[in-house]
């Protein structure tokens, strides 16, 4: 894709479409404007629908579909894919029905990580039950390092803990251990790749549970790489000079948003800052913002 389109319009200037089932996205948006200062960002959580992680194949390609066609309507230059478990389940669906906008997701950057810190390819990936059961990030890892021992382990209850703000505390402790510590003692991976939006949150504890010796790797700074990278190529960076503005949106519950989103983001978001939408009523698509 061109950075004009067909009536002379500058493509370089749209903002960049993200989206999540939620606000755990929020932690790679918080690297893509790291990265990309100057970007603005269209964020949409379908909060109304979370969790993707527990849904069938379907109903996450669904939502997901209906998610990026809300951004497409309002006008972005590209779209990525924040969220694992869509990004897992519905990531060549979404690349097939928006050509040529360019759709990236955070599955490749994350295995991509874990590949890079990996001493000796023992490598497990933490996630929701979807994106384990299908099998994206074992696939990634494996076309990258071929000869990688790749584990892989549902963790659902994470997403609720980092979801009630129970980040560190006896009770993350305990699920952490309940869920990891068979996996550790008996499979020994050197790497633990967060394949989860909300996992970066619980860091602290993982990182305790898991031990020294255990690298801990999420998709965030590689997928803001990947990013900088499509946009480099696609002649659609936009380098300033005025920093990039963010719009939030949401499916529900902005004020639940705004207070939990702003753990994921690390700064303040106002209630009234985040927009209410309606993905089900795409035929009357919401007023720019
Ligand atoms: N955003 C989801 C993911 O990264 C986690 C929350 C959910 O299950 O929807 O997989």
């Amino acid at each position: 894709m061109s950075a004009s389109d067909s009536s002379g319009g500058s493509i370089r200037g749209l903002p960049i479409g993200v989206f999540d089932s939620g606000v755990g996205g929020l932690t790679v948006l918080d690297a893509l404007r790291r990265r990309l200062p100057c970007e603005d960002f269209l964020y949409l959580g379908d909060t109304a629908r979370l969790p993707y992680g527990t849904k069938s194949r379907d109903s996450i390609t669904q939502y997901s579909v209906q998610a990026a066609e809300l951004l497409v309507q309002q006008g972005v230059k590209c779209l990525v894919v924040a969220c694992n478990t869509a990004s897992a389940v519905a990531l060549e669906a979404l690349q097939d029905q928006f050509r040529p906008l360019p759709v990236i997701g955070v599955v490749e950057p994350g295995a991509e990580a874990g590949c890079k810190v990996s001493r000796d390819g023992r490598i497990a990936v933490i996630a929701t039950e979807s994106t384990v059961r299908e099998g994206a990030y074992q696939r990634a890892i494996l076309r990258r390092r071929p000869d990688a021992i790749v584990m892989a382990k549902a963790c659902p209850l994470f997403v609720a803990l980092a979801e009630e703000g129970m980040t560190d505390g006896p009770i993350a402790e305990a699920v952490a251990h309940w869920y990891l510590d068979e996996l550790l003692a008996k499979q020994h991976p050197d790497t633990l790749v967060l394949g989860c939006t909300h996992f970066p949150a619980l860091a602290v504890v993982l990182r305790a549970v898991a031990g020294p010796e255990v690298a801990l790797v999420d998709s965030a700074a590689t997928t803001a790489l990947a990013l900088e990278r499509l946009l480099l190529d696609g002649t659609l960076l936009n380098a300033g000079p005025k920093p990039g503005r963010l719009q939030l949106l949401a499916t529900d519950g902005p004020e639940r948003f705004a207070r939990v989103g702003s753990l994921f983001l690390h700064e303040p978001i106002s209630a009234d800052s985040v927009r209410l939408v309606d993905l089900g009523a795409r035929e009357t698509p919401c007023a720019k913002v």
